[in-house]
């Protein structure tokens, strides 16, 4: 139930702090080591690289599970859009393991790929909200969200919920091929959680951030680089699904290779930068389009924020930072929506689970 919120929507971002919380304990034993079924410890060591599939949102999440999975884990991941993958399969390695995240695990594009690769005789990990679900079943393996119930179309504690399995997983993959790492993701995970309650508390700005950017625009470009990269398409498809506001995400610097032609006095775009060594050529994009016209808006950690830049992020091991930076842009996309007068949880033609193909 909603209880006091207006939206489900509003109600499952605040509630992801304990989300993550939730997963802490689901994730780790009595020593405080990483819990997880030998098997799939198994399935995932003797692989030899990992495919991950899914769409939308949780292809998004799928970008930064690779991203934790090769850093951490030193392993290697493609991530697929199932619905590409399905009939254009690329060339496999020897040894592949796929894991599919979904939400509602009942994706037609994502369960048509576990079909096929099950015919090929290959291993499979679901992830997702909903054990018992088909791809859930389906699969080898199932590492579950634990996020409750996702009511709101736009999907928020479930993006956030599947890149925290993920770095857990990442963290396993590390101590199973006997990495030396000081990452510790059950620790980095607490801290991601207390950072997401500092920004819930911060509506007031996220929704003044929605009024003075958003309320009349057009469109919105959305900028960032490396992992930031990875969040700013989600916080486009965010604000596009609930706002009708055509959004774009795009890695910083691929703007001049054409979309900043579409730069106009006024035009918004919103960049994300955490990632310490590519702050500088963010700030630098940044400066291309405001000389253009553009109305810049900066979210930045901690370490790379200069003055004037409108939210700051307290500071994470770089590939946690998706799971905290993107709230600003989940509460921005949910009050333009609602300053636009849109119908946030149920957003025009589209359904919770997209269960054809
Ligand atoms: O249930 P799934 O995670 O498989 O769903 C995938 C997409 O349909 C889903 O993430 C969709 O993009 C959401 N509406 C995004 O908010």
């Amino acid at each position: 139930e909603k209880g006091t919120y207006e939206h489900f929507m509003l109600k499952e971002i605040d509630e992801q702090p304990f989300v993550i919380r939730n997963i802490i304990q689901k994730y780790q034993d009595e020593d405080g080591d990483i819990k997880l079924e030998e098997d799939i410890r198994a399935a995932v060591n003797q692989s030899d690289r990992i495919y991950i599939l899914a769409a939308g949102t949780s292809y998004h999440a799928g970008l930064v599970g690779k991203e934790m999975i090769e850093k951490i884990g030193q392993k290697p991941v493609e991530v697929h859009i199932a619905s590409e993958f399905l009939y254009n399969q690329p060339l496999l390695s020897e040894k592949p393991l796929f894991i599919f995240i979904s939400q509602s695990g009942e994706t037609a594009d994502s369960r048509g790929v576990l079909v096929n690769v099950k015919k090929q005789g290959h291993p499979s990990i679901t992830i997702t909200n909903v054990p018992g679900s088909t791809l859930s079943r389906e699969a080898d393996f199932t590492l579950h969200t634990y996020a409750g119930p996702e009511i709101a179309v736009a999907s928020t504690k479930a993006y956030t919920a599947q890149m925290a399995v993920m770095s857990i997983l990442a963290m396993d993959i590390a101590r199973a091929r006997g990495i030396e790492s000081s990452f510790n993701a059950i620790q980095q995970l607490g801290l991601a959680a207390n950072a997401m309650e500092t920004l819930c508390d911060q509506k007031d700005i996220m929704e003044g951030i929605a009024k003075e950017y958003l309320s009349e625009t057009r469109n919105c470009f959305f900028i960032g680089r490396a992992l930031d990269y990875h969040v700013v398409l989600e916080g486009a498809l965010k604000l596009k699904e609930i706002s009708y506001i055509q959004a774009e995400g795009f890695a910083g610097g691929e703007l001049k290779h054409g979309t900043i032609a579409l730069i106009e006095e006024g035009t918004p775009v919103i960049a994300v930068t955490t990632q310490n060594h590519v702050n500088l050529n963010t700030r630098g994009n940044l400066q291309e389009v405001v000389a253009r016209g553009a109305n810049p808006c900066v979210i930045a950690s901690e370490t790379n924020h200069q003055e004037g830049d409108n939210i700051i992020l307290p500071d994470l091991h770089e590939v946690m930072t998706p799971i905290v930076s993107v709230i600003p842009l989940q509460l921005i996309s949910y009050y333009a929506a609602m300053h636009r007068g849109c119908d946030v949880d149920k957003p025009r033609n589209l359904a919770k689970s997209v269960t054809v193909e």
